[in-house]
């Protein structure tokens, strides 16, 4: 018995970083978005009563600090049954340390997989308060699609599916670890604009000029000195993106391209100087 589920990259179309709350979490507004840019997660039932993670990308450990082996056990905890014994084969693409949500997306993948296998009657919103426990971003990634995220992430609306169109999603050297860039913005306290009702409405008009002109990361204002982000974000908007953004706390930036053509040309010139850039269509 086994399934497979794509794990696909999620891009903030907008981050609104808000207060800091007396939990630690900060209140946030953003819509999210999946890209065609995906891990492939199999999960199989062994029978040995244990949950093993094998991964395909030697960096990643595999042990129960991974969030794709917390998220079976998460899940047989909340059907209340015991595990019967799962292996989970990760197959990495989405870069690691980006605020792509690579490893929320394989969580929630996990999720999804072990639903089907096990409690397909299981209401999805109960799937998504699971996935609540392991990340902020795996609510949404358990849900996909295009919704609009608040509180820490895990209060959801659906939008409508994005126009059809491509990204170009660079994952540059730096890392920002996502605690420390929330306590940047807490010492910095950065102006902050509020576009996500703009973007909602351009959204629900298919206009993908209007979207990009309202893009905005909160953790775009509390960049180290010596990031790259500027640097791509400019290069992207001068091979041809309608607009360009760091994705979450960073580091991969993504652009936004009407047309194939211009967004696989793009690519190519980027990749000359960042090698990890890549295609993705809008899902
Ligand atoms: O929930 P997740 O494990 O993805 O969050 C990682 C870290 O990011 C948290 O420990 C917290 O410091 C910070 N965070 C936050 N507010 C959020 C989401 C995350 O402060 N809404």
């Amino acid at each position: 018995m086994n399934a497979a589920e794509l794990a696909y990259a999620k891009l903030n179309l907008t981050l609104e970083v808000g207060e800091k709350r007396p939990d630690g979490y900060h209140d946030l507004v953003s819509i999210m978005t999946c890209a065609g840019l995906h891990d492939t997660v199999t999960v199989e039932e062994t029978g040995r009563g244990d949950i093993l993670v094998t991964c395909d990308e030697a960096a990643l450990p595999c042990d129960e600090s991974n969030l794709a082996w917390r998220a079976a056990d998460s899940f047989f905890r909340a059907l209340g049954k015991p595990c019967p014994g799962v292996s989970i084969r990760l197959e990495k693409v989405i870069p690691m340390q980006a605020g792509l949500g690579g490893g929320s997306a394989d969580a929630a993948a996990v999720l999804r997989a072990l639903r089907r296998l096990y409690a397909p009657e299981m209401p999805w919103i109960q799937l998504e308060e699971v996935g609540a426990l392991l990340g902020s971003d795996v609510p949404f990634c358990v849900r996909g699609g295009t919704a609009r995220c608040e509180g820490r992430g895990e209060k959801m609306e659906s939008l409508p599916d994005m126009p059809e169109c491509w990204y170009v999603i660079v994952k540059p050297q730096e890392a920002h670890p996502t605690g420390a860039m929330y306590a940047a913005i807490d010492a910095a306290r950065p102006a902050r604009r509020h576009t996500t009702q703009q973007m909602t409405e351009a959204l629900r008009k298919g206009d993908l000029t209007q979207m990009a002109d309202n893009f905005y990361n909160t953790f775009e204002s509390v960049l180290p000195q010596e990031s790259e982000i500027p640097a791509i974000r400019e290069e992207l908007l001068r091979s041809g993106a309608l607009g360009a953004m760091m994705s979450g706390s960073g580091s991969a930036v993504f652009g936004i391209f009407a047309e194939k053509e211009t967004a696989q040309e793009a690519c190519e010139r980027l990749k000359g100087r960042w090698n990890r850039t890549f295609l993705a269509e809008s899902v």
